[in-house]
Formats: structure tokens, sequence, C-alpha cells
């Protein structure tokens, strides 16, 4: 099983960062298994210095190109450089407030693929497709890209609708999309996020799913360390 911490823009200073990851470590005693913590940029390397022992970590976002005049971005090399080997691509806060597309998602995928980093490839419906019945039609639009050679290592069903809301999917829901994306992508890690917490965790660890992407639920260490417990 994986569990994936994104902190999204959380929290505000290093030194809390810092804090969360100690008092994660309290609670969990020993080294855990597949946790993946996703902070900030400005974090992400104070923190594996002093954390890499007992986590690993990767970033949230890249973009595509290697080097060049592209301002204010970070490419899939110098992730790979600094030692990062997981990236999340394609949050549906990226595709929202950053306009990124599936072209440009599948972009990103791609060149991390060729530096082996792993991605962690988010897709999900919103309420107005769900009450439409538009699930799948809209799973099999943001994937369409995904060929033989280039496709995630990890693939999270994160509906949109049940981000950030305290409305999780219902597992029974959740379990049949596991269904058809685990079909279609055979050799994927298959992930659910969305309100994910201690006490509903577990339902979708027994839908099938490989593993968790949590968000809120990440940044409090003792609610964290309860569903990492799962393994
Ligand atoms: P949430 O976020 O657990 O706070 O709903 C999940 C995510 O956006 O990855």
């Amino acid at each position: 099983m994986f569990f994936l911490a994104n902190w999204k823009m959380n929290p505000s200073s290093l030194k809390e960062g810092e804090e969360i990851l100690k008092r994660l470590k309290k609670f969990l005693l020993k080294k855990p298994k597949n946790v993946i913590i996703f902070p900030p940029f400005l974090y992400l390397f104070p923190l594996i210095k002093k954390f890499k022992d007992f986590f690993n970590f990767g970033a949230q976002d890249v973009f595509y190109e290697k080097k060049g005049p592209f301002t204010g971005e970070i490419s899939p090399l110098m992730l790979k450089n600094m030692g990062v080997n997981f990236v999340i691509v394609g949050h549906s806060e990226r595709r929202r407030y950053f306009k990124e597309d599936d072209e440009i998602l599948f972009k990103k995928m791609k060149a991390c693929q060729e530096l082996k980093i792993k991605v962690v490839f988010c897709v999900g419906e919103n309420k107005k497709e769900r009450k439409e019945n538009k699930v799948f039609e809209v799973l099999k639009k943001q994937t369409r890209f995904f060929s033989q050679k280039v496709f995630p290592g990890f693939l999270a069903y994160e509906p949109v609708w049940a981000i950030g809301t305290g409305t999780p999917c219902q597992p029974k829901d959740a379990k049949k999309v596991f269904s058809f994306l685990k079909k279609r992508f055979k050799k994927t890690k298959i992930l659910y996020g969305g309100s994910v917490n201690s006490k509903n965790a577990k339902s979708y660890l027994e839908a099938g799913f490989d593993g968790l992407l949590v968000g809120g639920a990440s940044l409090k260490p003792e609610e964290f360390s309860k569903i990492v417990s799962l393994n």
C-alpha cells in the first residue's frame, strides 16, 4: 500500500513543516513503508536533508522542458539532479487554477518518464459530470494521450467534488472506478484521493485501491499516522 501526503500550499513556514514530520515520526515509531511526502518546493530540500532516512519525498508539480527561459518553473532534470524521484502531475487544482490541460499534463508525464521520475497522475470528474453520469467518459478523456509506452506509475482517482470538502466518494462508487482504471492500466498503481481520513481510509483499501493520496489529513500527524498504520 502507498500513502501519499499532498501538503499543497501548506504550512506557512519550514519550521511548521519540520514539526509535522517530527510528530509524525513519533506517532509511527518505526520507518513506514511506502510513505511519500509532497511538501511545497521551498521546503522540499531542507526536509529531504533532515528526514530522508524515514520518509520518501516528491514534488507537487513540474514543468516539461529541461531548462531555459521559463520564469518560475522547475524542470524534471532539476528534480532528478536533486534526488527527487516522485512528482504529482495534473492535480485538479493545477487544472482549475493554472489552466493545465490534458496535452500539457501528458508532456509533463513524458518528460518525467524519460528521466525515470515516477509520476502520480491525477484524474477525476467534477460534480456536474458525476450528476450527468459522465464519470467514465471524463476518465477516458483525461487519459486519452496515455500509450503503451507512456503511462504513469501511479494514477490517483480524485473526484473534484470530494477534494477538501469532507464529502468523500462512497467506497462502492470508487470501487467501480478502480476496476475501470485497473483494467485499462494494469501496471499502474491506482490510488484514491478526496476527503480521506482515518475513519474512511480502510474502506478504499478494501475496495482494491493500491493506496491513498491524502490532502488535509496529511497535515495532522496523529490522523495521518493512523492512516499509514493500515499498511
Ligand atoms: P483532501 O485532498 O484529502 O484534502 O480532500 C486530497 C488531494 O487534493 O490530493
